[in-house]
């Protein structure tokens, strides 16, 4: 069964009480709930983790390196700080999908810059606790058409 970390960053084990009007009102343990259910759908292995220290992030994705086919990342404030994040993603070598709950180009302006998308297949933002699934069916997508040819061309 193909494997997926999806790794949380800081403060986002205080979803449902932290700034639900930005946020929502989910809670982190029921969206890995819901990602659970998704994984089993999917037919994917899950790896749901959250931390707030920026080292057990990067260690984690190295641990996705030897892993993990595809990895989803929410690095929360690290999103905007975080170098490390960056060079670590950049090491990953299957799809990796930069997610948010809230639109981040919406937001104050130095949120609008990402050290992450700079290396990330691709972003999922402001679809609250419903972006979550739609990234693990993003990296089953993903996960299906590895070795595919591209096609068009002659
Ligand atoms: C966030 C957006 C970040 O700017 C913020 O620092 C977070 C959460 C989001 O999921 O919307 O902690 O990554």
């Amino acid at each position: 069964m193909p494997t997926v970390y999806l790794l949380n960053g800081p403060n986002l084990n205080m979803l449902g009480r932290r700034e639900p009007e930005i946020y929502g009102r989910t809670t982190l343990a029921e969206i890995e709930a819901s990602c659970r259910e998704a994984a089993r759908r999917l037919g994917l292995e899950l790896v749901f983790r959250q931390s707030n220290h920026e080292g057990e992030l990067v260690s984690w994705i190295q641990e996705a390196c030897e892993r993990a086919d595809a990895l989803i990342l929410n690095p929360a404030a690290f999103t905007h700080t975080s170098v490390a994040l960056m060079d670590a993603i950049a090491i990953f070598p299957g799809p990796v999908i930069e997610l948010h709950l809230s639109n981040i180009h919406r937001r104050e302006p130095w949120r609008h810059h990402s050290y992450v998308s700079l290396k990330a297949t691709g972003i999922i933002c402001g679809f609250g606790a419903d972006g979550y699934v739609l990234a693990l069916e993003a990296a089953a997508r993903m996960i299906a058409r590895r070795g595919e040819k591209p096609s068009g061309g002659s």
